[in-house]
């Protein structure tokens, strides 16, 4: 049968991951929903007359949803939930300040995923990630292995970027790693980063290395900052539908993601940026891989910090 991925969200970050899934052209339907009036059909619309430009199959359908559920009966039978629902940051903010409010919108959207799309693994990438997606999983109650997040693609992404623009050598010559949790106590792990296959810490000074650290950690406010009305789309949208795709295609692509750890690294019940083994259900298995003391260490620490804060998201 062919495939179907719901976008919640027809925002900035909904609309961009609603195109690049269907120009993968894998998928029979994307259904994008938001609660503003029209926008999703109008996108959807907008979309489909592009298919005969770029040459792609795959159906936009737009559709509006209200506070009791209307129009949710469009998701149903989706393989994949990407939920993008949620405010973005203003310059200034943190992602830790939208926690209430984004909450409540996961909250509801969670609930109706729950309702109408029961077998979906449900992808979030709503802020605070790794609190939002604990939030899911709750208000889902969906197995564990069914609800993830997306943040470790994008910084290591974003990671990836500095490192080539630093040494001036292709992207693809570059592979980063990015752990723990989206925000303050994000991970870089240089001990598993490489340039053409060469140990980062080969081709680069430790100052070097911690300066491009620093950048990633802070290139989401970075781009927030230049924005201004909004947060980052593009690397992000690339990053959760890449991640939808390895759900849809069952491919078993290791990738860096906000999944519920359970005695990997020694940590359990909470989740948390790691590597993970992606497919039809979600995340088959938690990748363990070798970390330097004072890599694990801070991912210990990355691990206690959204704890406390997951705890808090039962309430919401
Ligand atoms: N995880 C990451 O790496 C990452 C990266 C960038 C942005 N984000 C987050 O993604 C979210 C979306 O960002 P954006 O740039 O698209 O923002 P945006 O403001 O452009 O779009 C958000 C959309 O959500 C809709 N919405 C609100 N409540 C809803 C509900 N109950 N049901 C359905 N739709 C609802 C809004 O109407 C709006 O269209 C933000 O929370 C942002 O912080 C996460």
């Amino acid at each position: 049968m062919g495939k179907k991925v719901t976008v919640v969200g027809a925002g900035f970050y909904g609309s961009t991951t609603a195109q690049r899934l269907a120009e993968y052209d894998v998928f029979d339907t994307v259904v994008i929903t938001d609660i503003v009036e029209g926008k999703p059909a109008g996108l959807a619309l907008d979309l489909n007359q592009s298919r005969a430009v770029e040459g792609f199959e795959t159906k936009l359908v737009g559709v509006t949803t209200g506070p009791n559920g209307e129009g949710y009966e469009a998701i149903e039978g989706s393989d994949v939930v990407v939920v993008t629902a949620g405010l973005p940051r203003k310059p200034g903010m943190s992602r830790m300040d939208l926690l209430e409010t984004n909450a409540k919108i996961v909250r509801q959207v969670s609930e109706n995923v729950a309702k109408y799309a029961p077998s979906a693994v449900v992808i979030v990438v709503s802020n605070p990630l790794d609190e939002m997606t604990a939030l899911a999983q709750l208000a889902t109650q969906f197995p564990r292995n069914r609800v993830l997040g997306q943040a470790g693609m994008l910084d290591t992404a974003r990671f990836t970027n500095f490192v080539a623009e630093a040494l001036g050598v292709p992207v693809k010559s570059v592979r980063t790693l990015t752990l723990g949790s989206h925000g303050d106590t994000m991970v870089p792990v240089p001990s598993r980063s490489t340039v053409d296959g060469k140990p980062l810490r080969d081709v680069m000074s430790a100052e070097q290395i911690e300066d491009l650290v620093v950048k990633t950690r802070n290139g989401g406010a970075e781009l927030v900052a230049l924005l201004k009305t909004g947060s980052a789309y593009y690397a992000p949208s690339a990053a959760a539908a890449r991640m939808a795709r390895a759900v849809a295609e069952d491919s078993g692509a290791v990738m860096p993601v906000c999944a519920w750890v359970d005695g990997e690294y020694g940590i359990s019940g909470v989740y948390l940026g790691v590597e993970a083994e992606i497919g039809a259900q979600g995340v088959k298995r938690v990748v363990e891989t070798d970390l330097d003391a004072d890599e694990l260490a801070a991912l210990k620490e990355a691990a206690e910090a959204v704890r406390a804060k997951q705890a808090d998201v039962a309430a919401m």
